[in-house]
């Protein structure tokens, strides 16, 4: 897909990988509505990026993802200011195991909203353009993980769920073409600021959480599944050595359990 001239629509966009995914669209000429819940922070950034790619190209909406009719507002909101979106990158997310239920619902549920306001405004078979959707899982997606066992858990059901939208039988239909990021830990507040609250078994894990990549590689994995030519199923691994495209099939390991 070319994206010179696009509309994107970016959830959590104010600071972290999604400001590397907003900055990295506006540079290749797409239009971008991002939002975020820190207002402040997202205040700065919109003006940032104004400076640098336009007024006219870029908008930012405060809001909290989990309220889910601010969310349908704000989306329609940026397709009256900007048009009709094609690229919905359903990126904001937390991890803290001790706020659980909030993160469930920021992960999940809300995710699940702005593809169902994404799905609604792009359906083919029901007046719009069509498009893409993004929705950023975790290589915590891909594997187990005692450290943060609720957060894996929510990253595994955006791997399902977009794997899932993927094989809809009216997918042709539709026009929207459905893939996710899974990516290693990036070097951002949500790594940079975990504590033990946060994560289970705090000492035995905090080092590795310095082994991390550049939000740049985020950014790379988002141009490439976005200029593929089809992209639908695509999970895409985002490691420091390599892009991977990963399957979403179990695999048998045999009729008895051998611990
Ligand atoms: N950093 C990593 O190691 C890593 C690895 C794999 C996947 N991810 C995923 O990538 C995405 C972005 O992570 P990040 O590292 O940039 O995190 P971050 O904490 O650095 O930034 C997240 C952004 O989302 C916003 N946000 C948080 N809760 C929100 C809400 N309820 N409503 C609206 N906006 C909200 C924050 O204010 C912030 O601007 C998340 O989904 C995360 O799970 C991150």
């Amino acid at each position: 897909m070319k994206l010179q001239g696009k509309t994107a629509f970016i959830t959590g966009g104010a600071s972290g990988i999604g400001k590397a995914y907003s900055e990295a669209l506006l540079s290749k000429g797409v239009k971008v509505s991002f939002s975020d819940v820190d207002g402040k922070t997202g205040l700065n950034t919109l003006n940032e990026f104004q400076e640098k790619f336009g007024k006219e190209n870029v908008s930012f909406y405060h809001f909290d993802v989990t309220d889910l009719q601010k969310f349908e507002d704000a989306f329609k909101k940026a397709v009256s200011t900007h048009g009709p979106i094609e690229i919905m990158v359903n990126n904001a997310g937390i991890m803290n195991e001790a706020a659980w239920v909030k993160m469930i619902e920021i992960n999940v549920t809300a995710l699940v909203k702005g593809v169902k306001v994404a799905e609604a405004h792009m359906r083919k078979d029901k007046g719009g353009k069509g498009g893409r959707v993004i929705n950023i899982s975790s290589c915590v997606g891909l594997r187990t993980s005692c450290y943060v066992p609720i957060y894996a858990a929510t990253k595994h059901a955006v791997r399902a769920y977009t794997s899932s939208l993927a094989t809809q039988l009216d997918i042709e239909a539709q026009g929207i073409e459905y893939a996710q990021l899974c990516p290693d830990p990036v070097d951002t507040d949500m790594v940079r600021k975990i504590d033990a609250v946060k994560v289970n078994f705090y000492e035995e894990v905090k080092d590795s959480f310095k082994e991390t990549i550049p939000p740049s590689r985020c950014v790379e994995a988002l141009l490439q599944l976005l200029q593929l030519e089809k992209m639908n199923g695509a999970i895409l691994y985002v490691r420091k050595d390599a892009l991977m495209y990963q399957a979403m099939e179990h695999k048998d390991i045999g009729l008895t359990w051998n611990p």
